[in-house]
């Protein structure tokens, strides 16, 4: 994840939680099973194959500003990145945005077969919810049983019918047709946005935040970050180069999808990409220097060329 220079403390943060999260996936996905070699290769080439990172960041930045020690967050840290490989995986297939390019390569189901790409959606959304429920029996490591039924509940749902896959049913349906500003909102929020508000809610978890005052506040931040995450990423199929995305150029309107540019033009688009990051820092504003890390993410979200 590439930061501007003047942002040179976040971006060392962040690459070292990159390289942290980097480790933990790669152990989390290490069992070598010989009857399913195939759908180990499948998600292990999905999940180390690059990526941004930033739900796992989310949590780490989110967890350790309010003094979560750091090896209670990989647990978070690496549900959340395995939910989001899986939702990429079925995203990509034929059924749905049948893209063949995913983080510079081949996606899931041209590098193996769309059988095995599915099956791998399937097994990372079970993994992570395995990674998340079991206590790591470190010193340090472990959130309280109480603590990691909350987080199970708040993935759960971020990633159903009120989160992930409603959003997404919404976007299948929505080809063809333009939205209306409040319905191309909500369909963001609820595809993008539950997943990125869950990782920053599972980081204040971890630190002991909820309930409190503080917990209403990291929430909105993350719903609006979550937005405008989404918003840019809409930019970025327009203005972006396939080599930098590393994901077809181009492709949203080839399918016809309503996005922000579509529905409201490049110019408002990013607009309003700045207008949900402000509300984003707005909600930041009550909780003082610890959320100075996630105020520079903010804008990082919609400064992003990536
Ligand atoms: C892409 O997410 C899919 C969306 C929800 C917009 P990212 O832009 O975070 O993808 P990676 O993980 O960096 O490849
Ligand atoms: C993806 O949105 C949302 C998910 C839940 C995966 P997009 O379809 O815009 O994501 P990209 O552009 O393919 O990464
Ligand atoms: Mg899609
Ligand atoms: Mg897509
Ligand atoms: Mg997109």
């Amino acid at each position: 994840m590439s930061c501007a220079a003047s942002d040179s403390a976040l971006a060392a943060s962040i690459e070292g939680y990159r390289q942290r999260i980097e480790r933990v996936l790669d152990h989390e996905l290490s069992s070598n099973d010989p009857a399913t070699t195939r759908l180990c290769q499948a998600m292990r080439y999905s999940v180390l194959g690059g990526g941004k990172r930033l739900r796992p960041v989310l949590v780490y930045l989110t967890g350790t500003a309010f003094a979560a020690p750091l090896l209670r967050l990989d647990a978070p840290a690496a549900a959340v990145e395995l939910i989001h490989a899986y939702s990429l995986i079925h995203d990509d297939l034929p059924a749905m945005d049948d893209d063949d390019l995913r983080r510079g390569r081949p996606s899931c189901h041209r590098a193996f077969d769309e059988g095995t790409a599915i099956l791998a959606g399937d097994a990372l959304q079970g993994l992570a919810f395995e990674v998340l429920a079991q206590s790591r029996q470190l010193p340090g490591g472990d959130s309280s049983a109480e603590q990691r039924v909350l987080m199970l509940a708040i993935l759960a749902r971020a990633i159903g019918i009120q989160g992930m896959a409603g959003g997404q049913a919404i976007d299948l349906e929505a080809i063809g047709m333009t939205l209306n500003a409040a319905a191309i909102e909500h369909m963001h929020r609820r595809k993008t946005g539950a997943l990125i508000q869950a990782s920053v809610e599972l980081g204040a978890i971890a630190a002991g935040l909820a309930p409190g005052p503080a917990y209403p506040a990291l929430q909105a931040f993350g719903a609006e970050i979550g937005l405008a995450f989404q918003i840019q990423d809409d930019i970025l199929d327009v203005t972006g180069e396939t080599s930098v995305i590393g994901k077809r150029k181009g492709a949203d309107a080839a399918l016809g999808k309503p996005t922000y540019p579509s529905v409201f033009g490049l110019q408002a688009a990013r607009d309003l990409a700045v207008q949900h990051r402000d509300l984003a820092l707005a909600a930041l504003e009550g909780l003082g220097a610890p959320a100075l890390r996630l105020s520079e993410l903010a804008h990082y979200v919609v400064d992003r060329a990536l």
